[in-house]
């Protein structure tokens, strides 16, 4: 495993980091908590030190499990990051929408980054992961009608406290992270980014180079997508959210699944797995910081980790770039 500093921070985080979504059980069908726990055990075993998580996944249960881990395995081998700005416990804040729990019950979600609520949901992801401090604490989604700098100044507040040690930011514009860096210092951003969805390297990427913070891509997988394992034949429940995604639909899915099949040559090569191969072309990317990786148990952990010390040559790296260039016009 390699591990990179997080920006400016004193933060250290492992360059293929654990995704904690999928274990909370919400929007990726059925989910059993002891391969939960299996797959963060291996997480830590192979090296794959940090776990990316948030309050939301699974309202609370993602952040339990992931608790359970640092009881087995000790606090201080483990960086937690973990995301605020989301609740489901309150109907004050913006943005409504529903969405369905692991035993189907329904559940709004709102927008909330004011200084108070996330002060307040700061003290909730403690409780859950039985924690003194969060190592990143990062905000899921802006809240459109709060000042990004009233959120920035909570986050502030928690690192002067001691209960956070580094402040990030997901799904935000270069310009809204100007704004929040004049308020903190900004350790990281959280964008999502595979060799399907390049956008953030128009204007994300070159501003959180300029300004030495730290990117922490998410769904390199394109959510299962690259590994090759999604075949013609898999279905997904209407619990999956990837029932209704574009990109899993019949007819895009045969076209990723030949583009994989011209990569495959190249992983054979280094006895690795097209999964592996994506994963070390995300990291190996300039700027990218580390790589956030979903896994549901410890096998596709082992799997996912080990592709941290692949080493791609400059003329493979040419090549994967040229059939990612094709796919991307193929699925135009
Ligand atoms: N900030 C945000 O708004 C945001 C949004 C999305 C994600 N994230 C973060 O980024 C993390 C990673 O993104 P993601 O979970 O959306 O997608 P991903 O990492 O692209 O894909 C993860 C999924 O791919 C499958 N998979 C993983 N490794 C595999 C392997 N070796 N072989 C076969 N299948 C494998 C698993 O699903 P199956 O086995 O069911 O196919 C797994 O749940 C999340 O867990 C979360 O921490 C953040």
């Amino acid at each position: 495993m390699k591990y990179r500093q997080l920006g400016h921070s004193s933060v250290e985080i492992s360059a293929v980091t654990f995704g904690a979504w999928a274990i909370g059980g919400w929007m990726w069908g059925p989910q059993d908590d002891q391969d939960s726990l299996g797959a963060l055990a291996e997480a830590v075993r192979c090296g794959m030190t940090t776990i990316d998580t948030a309050a939301v996944y699974g309202f609370g249960h993602s952040e339990t499990i992931v608790a359970r881990l640092l009881e087995r395995v000790g606090r201080s081998e483990v960086q937690v990051l973990t995301k605020f700005g989301l609740r489901w416990d309150t109907p004050d804040g913006r943005n409504p929408w529903q969405t369905q729990d692991a035993k189907g019950n329904v559940r709004t979600i709102v927008h909330n980054g004011r200084k108070k609520s996330v002060l307040w949901e700061c003290e909730q992801s403690l409780r859950r992961l039985g924690t003194d401090h969060i190592d990143l604490y990062q905000y899921h989604w802006r809240d459109p009608e709060t000042d990004v700098e009233e959120t920035m100044e909570a986050l502030d507040k928690l690192k002067d406290q001691g209960k956070i040690r580094a402040a990030g930011v997901s799904n935000m514009s270069a310009a809204d992270m100007e704004a929040a860096s004049r308020v903190t210092q900004l350790a990281s951003a959280q964008p999502p980014y595979s060799m399907l969805r390049r956008d953030i390297e128009a204007d994300v990427l070159p501003w959180c180079r300029e300004h030495n913070v730290g990117v922490v891509v998410y769904s390199p997988l394109e959510r299962g997508l690259l590994t090759g394992k999604v075949t013609m034949d898999r279905e997904f429940p209407q619990s999956d959210h990837r029932a209704s995604r574009p990109l899993f639909q019949k007819d895009k899915r045969r076209k990723v699944l030949a583009f994989l099949d011209r990569l495959r040559p190249i992983a054979d090569g280094h006895k690795a797995t097209v999964a592996q191969l994506v994963i070390r072309w995300t990291i190996q990317q300039p700027g990218i910081t580390a790589a956030l990786v979903g896994a549901r148990n410890a096998q596709q952990v082992r799997e996912n980790a080990a592709a941290a010390d692949l080493e791609l040559t400059g003329d493979e790296m040419s090549e994967i770039d040229q059939r990612v260039q094709e796919i991307n016009e193929e699925l135009q």
